[in-house]
């Protein structure tokens, strides 16, 4: 010990080290006094429920946000970045929750925006595609660097990120709920290549809801609660319940608790649908008041563009829909509103939320056309206690029904997107990937909501890629491959093994 000199203590210290760390926003106190350390070639997890603090602290770390107090050091040396590029150019990047790609540009661009290798002051087309396809590799994404963003799947594009972050050559990656929007195969890829980044001595913070992917990887665990250190988890003492009791302090035993219902009459009929992305596939099905129907399928396999399809923000290529027994044209969602449908998309960022506005207008947003006043005029009252009840029954943690929805955490606007198409009462309800970075917490909560607007007679398809939570919940479950449905499971048959082989074959 006494031999130790000021260069060891240097090399000994921490890759990354986070003492006293706060930071306020106008009602929140989104961070106070956090701690934590992370050493080379480790996989921290950061866990906590939504809005417990995770992103802020990540954002701060990479340069996006500021602190109101604290200190940040990097092997011993005191940092502070003022900004993202300064962050990246000390080796530390931020993979966001919310993808954060320009959708214009092609894979390659945005993997290299702004660092594009040039030669003479231009850029070389063909050596920046090299590189890029180099990287997508290393993800396991065999696309063509030459493709749009936006012609993407979300899952595709979350890949992107990542191989966007390995060409950084970081020290420290942070990903922020990477695997939100991939299929258990994509994620089980990831899973390899953050251990082949521990290995190389790159230090990762993880942040998941998927508790048992952080089992799966993590060398130690954070716990974060309303924006304090709940307590710290080594290897050894990770487990579901351990995490849990830290994040919530309460008993969610009861998780997949559900009641029997009884299936009512035909409310939904589809048949021989076509798909505009899968012309080659029909889809027959029907749907009874009452019953939640699982839709599952790699990321990919079509659920989507499906339920798009029946709800008419795609248009059909051909086939038939009948809602109460009444024909629901291709291509008008305000006619499928009409009749009694609702769908709340996978990607809240795109199609679900309006993030400049408060979530007491966004709650009401899709339901105010039956609430107008008379000249058209928004009915106040009506919107407020609208936006309080859901608030309450979805316990969504805003600091009040003005604050704007894209200050929001991340589960938190998805909270407020499913709000916003309850309020329409509607009787058949599609979702796609409603739990989608929601917390273990919220999750039970949305679970329950779902069962309970079962009991109620409301007819429910889900897609999900978590298979847990479709076994969890489901009545029964249509497997969907390559835009067609491969197969249908009773309750009793539903297995992990039996919903795989049908989705992959
Ligand atoms: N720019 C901002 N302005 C105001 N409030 C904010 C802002 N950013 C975050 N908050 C608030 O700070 C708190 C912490 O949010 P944060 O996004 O860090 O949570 P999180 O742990 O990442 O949650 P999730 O699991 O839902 O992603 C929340 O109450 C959130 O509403
Ligand atoms: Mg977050």
């Amino acid at each position: 010990m006494s031999a130790a000199s000021p260069v060891s203590t240097a090399v000994d210290a921490p890759l990354l080290e986070v003492r006293g760390l706060s930071k306020r926003f106008p009602g929140v106190k989104a961070l106070e006094e956090i701690g934590l350390t992370l050493s080379a070639g480790e996989v921290l997890a950061v866990v906590g429920e939504n809005g417990a603090g995770k992103s802020t602290l990540m954002k701060i770390l990479a340069g996006v946000q500021q602190p109101d107090a604290g200190e940040i050091r990097m092997q011993g040396a005191p940092i502070q970045f003022a900004s993202v590029d300064a962050a990246l150019a000390a080796g530390v990047a931020l993979i966001h929750q919310e993808l954060n790609l320009s959708d214009n540009l092609d894979v390659a661009a945005n993997i290299f925006l702004g660092r594009e290798p040039h030669r003479l002051g231009w850029i070389q087309q063909s050596q920046v595609h090299a590189r890029a396809t180099h990287y997508l590799r290393q993800v396991g994404l065999e696309i063509s660097p030459g493709r749009l963003v936006r012609d993407l799947s979300i899952g595709q594009q979350q890949l992107v990120e990542i191989a966007k972050a390995l060409s950084i050559n970081a020290r420290v990656l942070i990903m922020d709920e990477p695997t939100s929007s991939l299929s258990q195969r994509e994620a089980d890829q990831l899973m390899g290549v953050i251990g082949q980044l521990r290995d190389r001595g790159v230090g990762i913070l993880y942040i998941s809801h998927r508790l048992a992917e952080v089992e799966a990887i993590a060398d130690r665990v954070t716990v974060l609660r309303d924006g304090r250190n709940a307590g710290d988890l080594p290897r050894q003492s990770i487990s579901h319940a351990a995490m849990v009791g830290l994040m919530v302090g309460r008993d969610v035993s009861r998780f997949y608790q559900r009641s029997s219902h009884q299936p009512g009459e035909t409310v939904l009929e589809v048949e021989r649908l076509v798909t505009t992305t899968w012309p080659g596939a029909a889809v027959d099905f029907s749907l009874r008041g009452g019953e939640i129907v699982g839709l599952a399928g790699l990321v990919g396999a079509g659920r989507s563009e499906l339920l798009r399809a029946l709800f008419g923000v795609d248009e059909r290529l051909s086939g038939r829909v009948k809602l109460h027994g009444r024909p629901l044209p291709g291509g008008r969602p305000r006619a499928a509103i009409a009749a009694g449908m609702a769908l709340v998309p996978e990607d809240r960022k795109q199609q679900g939320l309006i993030l400049e506005m408060s979530v007491r207008e966004n709650a009401s947003l899709a339901s105010l056309a039956g609430h107008a006043k008379v000249g058209g005029l928004i009915d106040a009252a009506y919107e407020r206690a609208l936006c309080e009840e859901s608030m309450r029954t979805l316990r969504i943690r805003a600091s009040g029904p003005e604050q704007i929805a894209g200050l929001l955490s991340g589960g938190n606007q998805q909270k407020v997107v499913l709000a916003k198409w309850l309020a329409l009462r509607p009787s058949v309800l599609l979702l796609d990937e409603p739990t989608r970075g929601i917390d273990i917490g919220a999750k039970e909560e949305i679970y329950h909501l779902i069962d309970e607007l079962a009991g109620r007679g409301i007819a429910i398809l889900f897609a999900s890629s978590e298979l847990e939570e479709i076994i969890g919940i489901s009545d029964r479950v249509l497997v969907m491959r390559e835009g067609r449905l491969t197969g249908e499971l009773p309750r009793a048959e539903l297995s992990e093994q039996a919903l795989m082989s049908l989705a992959t074959h």
